[in-house]
């Protein structure tokens, strides 16, 4: 088992890496969480396969546990799924001496965390990713939240966790597209980072969608890793931590004017080049960047099909949160594995450039 330390505002946290760690999971919360009720939060498509188990191995262990649920998908990640999950708590007669305990992929670690922030004014939240994308993102760091209609992840808290369990053989459980998608966000972390960790995914690749349990771990420690250095220097995104941000202004646009039918993996390569494209073409980024960008990620996901309309895409990016003076702003890199600083580490959008480059990008891919 691997331990990464993050640091918070108020102190700090462990993420667990390790294969088979899931078995022992009652075990480390009664070691690192203190609670008298355990509130196990799940989507329909994982809970079968982990819920009921990981209820009675509680019990075994003498913690008190239930298991809520909630349809699998982005379109429940919504205030509406939120007010439910927090009035079946209540309604369970849960309290503030509660934990709640996310199990699923990134829309379950994002309302679960939610939910968590907000019920009776926070309890803690142990995160138990079990996709790449959780596991390597959206556990780590402490944002949580839902969507609106203007857009993604608007309504929401930082509320860092306790605990964070990560256990990699949970991934052959995944479809292997989700494993693509979720693969998109280790591939930013080399892109702003770390050259020779995007060489290494790049060499990988195939057993890593695979879910090799070897590979799959060593990855998934190095992600967090990255990130978790990132958020300990700017845990609330005053500054630093917008380089997570790489790929995210333009690709969020995407998913949303795409209703959310375009994944969030799929949506994030597309922004990553997109904004490399754009980089290019200011003079920012190292020519190359684009074209090494792009063919990483189509080996990764195959050529994406059906991407939104560029013109609805541009209109949601005014409502982006990655806004500063009501402008929306982008990460740019400087070449693979290297940010530029750029003000603040981002640049504002020079909107009169998005269509040539949405034209440019979303022509050949
Ligand atoms: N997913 C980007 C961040 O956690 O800041």
């Amino acid at each position: 088992m691997i331990e990464v330390t993050v640091r918070t505002r108020n102190g700090a946290y462990p993420v667990l890496i390790g294969n088979g760690l899931l078995q022992g999971l009652p075990k480390l919360l009664t070691e690192h969480v203190t609670a008298e009720r355990f509130a196990v939060i799940s989507d329909d498509n994982v809970a079968p396969l982990y819920g009921e188990e990981l209820l009675e191995a509680a019990h075994a262990v003498g913690l008190d546990s239930r298991l809520f649920t909630f349809p699998a998908g982005e379109a429940s990640k919504t205030r509406k799924t939120w007010s439910i999950l927090t009035d079946d708590l209540l309604e369970a007669g849960f309290g503030r001496d509660s934990c709640i305990i996310a199990v699923g992929g990134g829309v379950t670690t994002d309302i679960a965390g939610f939910v968590a922030a907000t019920f009776l004014r926070g309890v803690p939240v142990v995160q138990v990713p079990t996709s790449y994308l959780a596991m390597i993102d959206a556990s780590v760091g402490g944002k949580t939240g839902v969507d609106a209609k203007a857009g993604k992840n608007l309504v929401g808290a930082f509320h860092p966790p306790a605990l964070v369990v990560a256990d990699p053989q949970s991934l052959a459980t995944l479809p292997r597209e989700e494993r693509a998608e979720g693969l998109v966000e280790a591939f930013k972390h080399g892109a702003i980072l770390d050259e020779a960790y995007f060489e290494q995914l790049n060499e990988t690749v195939v057993a890593l969608l695979d879910a090799d349990t070897k590979l799959s771990e060593e990855a998934v420690c190095r992600s967090v890793k990255l990130k978790a250095a990132v958020v300990s220097e700017d845990e609330l995104e005053s500054g630093y931590r917008q380089i997570l941000n790489f790929g995210h202004t333009l690709g969020h646009a995407l998913e949303a004017a795409s209703g959310y039918r375009l994944g969030h993996g799929k949506a994030v390569a597309l922004g990553m080049v997109l904004e490399a494209e754009l980089g290019e073409r200011l003079g920012v980024t190292d020519p190359g960047t684009r074209e090494r960008l792009e063919v990483s990620l189509k080996g990764l996901l195959g050529p994406t099909s059906n991407t939104p309309n560029p013109a609805e895409s541009i209109c949601f990016l005014a409502s982006d949160k990655k806004v500063r003076a009501g402008k929306p702003r982008v990460v740019l890199l400087k070449k693979i594995g290297q940010v530029d600083p750029g003000d603040r580490w981002s640049h504002e959008l020079p909107e009169e450039m998005l269509e040539g480059v949405f034209a440019a990008v979303l022509g050949v891919l």
